[in-house]
């Protein structure tokens, strides 16, 4: 496996899962161009890879402002002289919040930027890659695109959809030898999911690994939750040449949860 040489674009590439996907493309020889709307989380994730003597630039952008993400790409190809991949890692989550008590600004920023933003990211890039006849896309969704939870509606409808907008796209695009899929990560080990620990108890963390009946959840399989490394391997195999006839599918990277 390797991205030798390869421009890879990564939509929230600073924090936790997007930023071990850029560790892990580093790693097989590819150049980074890490976005991400928090510009010190930009700053220090682009100085360690310099540091470390790989290709890497930063760009400070809010994937669901369509003139940002404009300027972005453009900003990329200037720099690294073209883009061969894409990860859309950039999200935000829930909290448990009961559909009765669910506001419509909050429903509404879920989806803006787990989904709108991930159609703009991915609808950016596409004439570059449509130019050069080649690309490789993949969208970070997850395991509540499949599954329901209790007080994560608009976050599971976000998922859930860019699921779908992810093999709409891989239909779309084949004919321009491009490829997308989407990961769907079960709960993986970042600042995100430390967060909703924090904020809802380590019951929290217990019952996603073991289950609970109270919240119908069955559990984890494999008896524990993610580390960021193993959704980036999965998502760096996705972007290289190593996954050539693999397209418009949507691979589950959470220890069987999803098959109960
Ligand atoms: P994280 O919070 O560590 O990283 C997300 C990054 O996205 C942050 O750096 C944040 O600044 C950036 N971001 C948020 N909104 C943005 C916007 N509008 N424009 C540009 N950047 C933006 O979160 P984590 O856990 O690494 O999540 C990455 C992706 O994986 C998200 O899409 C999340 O929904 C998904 N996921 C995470 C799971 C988990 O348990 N951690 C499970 C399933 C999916």
């Amino acid at each position: 496996m390797t991205l030798a040489g390869r421009v890879i674009v990564l939509t929230g590439g600073a924090s936790g899962i997007g930023l071990s996907t850029a560790e892990r493309i580093a790693s097989l020889g590819g150049h980074l161009a890490i976005l991400d709307v928090n510009p010190d989380a930009v700053a220090s994730a682009v100085a360690r890879f310099t540091d470390a003597g790989h290709k890497a630039i930063g760009l400070t952008a809010d994937t669901t402002d369509e003139e940002a993400m404009a300027g972005a790409v453009a900003e990329v190809v200037r720099r690294l002289g073209g883009i061969d991949g894409l990860v859309v890692a950039a999200g935000i989550r829930q909290t448990g919040t009961p559909i009765t008590e669910l506001g419509l600004d909050v429903w509404t920023r879920i989806l803006h930027v787990n989904l709108t933003g991930a159609f703009l990211a991915c609808r950016a890039v596409l004439p570059v890659m449509i130019a050069a006849g080649a690309g490789s896309i993949v969208t970070v969704a997850s395991i509540s695109g499949k599954v329901p939870r209790l007080g994560q509606s608009a976050y599971a409808s976000s998922k859930a959809g860019l699921i779908q907008f992810t093999k709409s796209l891989a239909l779309e695009v084949a004919e321009h030898g491009i490829r997308a899929n989407a990961v769907c990560p079960g709960t993986t080990n970042t600042p995100m999911f430390k967060l909703a620990v924090e904020r809802e108890g380590e019951r929290t963390l217990r019952d996603r690994i073991y289950g609970s009946v109270g919240s119908f959840r069955p559990g984890v399989p494999l008896r524990r939750i993610a580390e960021p490394e193993e959704q980036a391997e999965a998502i760096a195999f996705l972007l290289s040449p190593s996954a050539s006839f693999i397209t418009g599918q949507a691979v589950f990277v959470d220890g069987g949860e999803s098959i109960i």
